[in-house]
């Protein structure tokens, strides 16, 4: 079984991902107690996408977050590097656009999707503000970031819970129900390591993007950070 380290080398997170495909959406909604759901409504309400347009749904994984998109008939292309994930994604919506591709050197022309989007995806990708350049690129002048991704509660109480519960009540959940246990205890220290809501704001901004906002979810369990591409 393998997990992959805070160093996040491509290929240990990519053979990570392909161990957990077949029961990655279950322990999604177990593990976050049925909030993602909800998280991810507000994520399509961020985009806002309309019919006629095309999303880039960046580690889309299974497709799980790129199905609304479908569903409202936007086009839609949803694109991992973990062939595993994108087998599972495959078999459960043919309907969708699958590609393989790296977020850090995206097989995307410039300017081509109205909105680029990445869901839980951007803290494994090994070079985060790289991939913040790669998906400004390829979105058109004027076009929306929106990245949701686990943050840092804001009420400190809180924040001492929820950081108990992810590394003492997490893994041994994982450990009876997941393919790669393992996997979960880096999906833990993966998010304690991980940038507050205006750090992750300031490498947006850093990336070129303009006008970055985020909204907090579930106390900021998750934060939904929103930007624009310049049109000039
Ligand atoms: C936690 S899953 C999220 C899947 C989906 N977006 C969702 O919301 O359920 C993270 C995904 O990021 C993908 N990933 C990590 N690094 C990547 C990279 N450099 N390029 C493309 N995909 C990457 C993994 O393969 C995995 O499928």
């Amino acid at each position: 079984m393998s997990r992959a380290s805070l160093e996040k080398r491509p290929e240990e997170v990519q053979a990570m991902f392909d161990d957990v495909a077949p029961r990655y959406d279950v322990m999604n909604d177990v593990l976050s107690l049925g909030q993602t759901r909800r998280w991810r409504k507000i994520v399509v309400e961020a985009v806002g996408a309309k019919r006629g347009q095309r999303v880039l749904d960046l580690a889309a994984g299974t497709g799980t977050s790129s199905e609304p998109y479908a569903d409202a008939g936007i086009g839609v292309v949803a694109c991992d590097f973990s062939q595993g994930m994108l087998k599972v994604g495959k078999r459960r919506r043919p309907d969708i656009d699958f590609v393989a591709g790296d977020a850090t050197n995206l097989p995307f022309a410039e300017n081509s999707f109205d909105a680029s989007t990445i869901s839980f995806g951007l803290r494994n990708v090994n070079e985060p503000k790289l991939a913040l350049a790669e998906m400004l690129r390829v979105t058109k002048p004027g076009g929306t970031l929106v990245i949701a991704e686990f943050s840092h509660p804001t009420f400190a109480p809180f924040r001492t819970v929820y950081s108990e519960y992810l590394m003492r009540a997490l893994p041994p959940v994982a450990t009876k129900l997941s393919s790669n246990p393992a996997a979960y205890v880096y999906l833990a220290e993966s998010i304690r390591a991980w940038p507050t809501q205006d750090g992750l704001a300031a490498w947006i901004q850093e990336a070129g993007w303009e006008n970055c906002r985020y909204r907090n979810l579930s106390g900021g369990i998750v934060a939904v950070h929103r930007a624009t591409k310049p049109r000039a």
